[in-house]
């Protein structure tokens, strides 16, 4: 993968680093014996120039506004594809035939049910506790269910956890919903797809059959692949660094579930509609985009701008027209909806948003369809968790799987106090 070198003189010393070359997209400068060489690290808080791995699962060329999963467009796949087929393809590499597809999905649907004993822990929460607080409890204790494939060296053991976090995501996400509407819990049932079944065990009641709606059943289906994976994002990884130290792989979601949870990052489209709500009407928008730009406020476009797309973001594309047809098709007339677009339009015409290119990502228009199908705004990043399980546990395996995997352990500046003496407490 080398074909030139980068030369850097530190003092008398010059040496030479390999410079590789990817598939597509920026060439990376091998600087893994920089500090060996010179006694010097690079430093990039954020991350922002560092290439953490090397991956063939997604790509983003941000300044196309391009997302491939295993070379297929994101758009194909959202329109083409099915959640359970991009799974497929995100952990084996390639498209499935009609019987891998089959088979991926009755081994799949077969893992959907959770221990009995997992239920207990949903009641030592309050009824109003944040659902992703309770995904963050339930998932980490997943581990202690599962001895039997937390061994990350059996790929025996890798691909039955893989299955069972896949499986589990959607029952365990639907069971914190109806915990916190203080409903029963709902069984998964086989003969309904992946979907399907998530969206019965939500809204379903013991009372009644429930059948899921084609048009939400495919809506939230399309949500799922939106949110499937995504490079190296903050939460994917802290999974990989928590792989890294041979943590099993149900604590190692936990941690991708609990970084995802910030605002800053899946967090995001629960905050996208609160902020949408907030502003409430289209004459508020100027207030808003105001204190966008006031670097002494805070206060962020929520669902706005990207650390790599600096261009539109492929997938909110998909997901307003899918808001588009989503609200059409169920007759729902949402004035957040309309907030949503006049406030992209302003946006994308003000120098300050153009500047910094600043434009709408995946979680700008997400919490118009989900509140639509009818989820609270605390079950939004519940749902990105669900979807994204498959991206974490696709990148944990390979990176678990590849031979010159080591811990991650990143170097420091310090600019902490130089070495001085203790002082006893009697003399300070
Ligand atoms: C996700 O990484 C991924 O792939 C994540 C994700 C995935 O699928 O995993 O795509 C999912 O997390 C999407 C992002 C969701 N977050 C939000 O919508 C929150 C609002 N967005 C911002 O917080 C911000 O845009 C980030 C966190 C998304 C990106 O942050 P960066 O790359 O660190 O950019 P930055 O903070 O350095 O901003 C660059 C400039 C700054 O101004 P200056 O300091 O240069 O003057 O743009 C400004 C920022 O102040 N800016 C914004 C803004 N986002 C950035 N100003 C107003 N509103 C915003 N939303």
């Amino acid at each position: 993968m080398s074909d030139t070198n980068v030369t850097v003189t530190v003092g008398e010393e010059t040496k030479d680093y390999a410079v590789l070359s990817g598939t597509v997209g920026p060439q990376v400068i091998d600087i893994r014996k920089l500090y060996a060489n010179t006694g010097m690290f690079t430093y990039d808080p954020g991350f922002t120039s560092t290439a953490s791995c090397d991956s063939g699962l997604t790509y983003i060329d941000g300044d196309e506004g391009v997302l491939l999963h295993r070379g297929y467009p994101i758009g194909q796949l959202a329109e083409q594809s099915s959640f359970m087929e991009v799974s497929y393809l995100l952990l084996n590499g390639e498209l499935p035939s009609k019987a891998q597809l089959d088979d991926f999905t009755y081994t799949i649907t077969r893992h959907t049910m959770v221990n009995e004993q997992l239920t207990a822990f949903y009641r030592g929460f309050r009824r109003d506790a944040h659902p992703m607080a309770i995904m963050c409890g339930v998932v980490g204790a997943l581990s202690s269910f599962y001895h039997d494939s937390t061994d990350i060296n059996d790929p025996d053991q890798r691909r039955i956890a893989s299955h069972r976090l896949i499986a589990k995501m959607p029952t365990i996400a639907a069971m914190a919903f109806k915990y916190s509407v203080g409903q029963p819990f709902l069984y998964p049932r086989n003969d309904l797809s992946y979907t399907a079944n998530f969206l019965r065990m939500t809204f379903g009641v013991p009372a009644e059959e429930y059948v899921p709606d084609p048009v939400i059943v495919d809506a939230m289906d399309k949500i799922f692949i939106l949110h499937a994976d995504h490079e190296q994002n903050a939460s994917t990884s802290t999974v990989r660094l928590a792989g890294s130290s041979g943590a099993n792989p149900f604590a190692c979601i936990a941690a991708g579930i609990a970084c995802l949870w910030g605002p800053a990052h899946g967090g995001a489209n629960e905050a996208a509609l609160n902020m949408l709500r907030e502003i409430g009407t289209v004459d508020r928008i100027p207030e808003y985009i105001a204190r966008a730009k006031n670097k002494d406020d805070p206060f962020r476009l929520m669902g706005f701008g990207h650390r790599v797309y600096k261009n539109y973001d492929p997938r909110a594309t998909v997901m307003q027209k899918t808001a588009e047809d989503v609200l059409k098709t169920m007759g729902v007339t949402d004035p957040v909806f309309d907030v949503a677009r006049e406030l992209e339009r302003i946006a994308l015409s003000d120098p300050y948003f153009i500047e910094k290119k600043l434009f709408p990502n995946v979680d700008f228009y997400s919490g118009v369809i989900l509140s639509a199908i009818g989820f609270p705004t605390e079950m939004f990043t519940v749902l990105f968790a669900l979807a994204r399980t498959v991206g974490w546990v696709a990148q944990w395996n390979e990176m678990i799987s590849d031979p010159a995997q080591k811990i991650g352990r990143p170097r420091q500046l310090y600019t902490g106090p130089s070495q001085r003496d203790y002082v006893p407490l009697t003399q300070r």
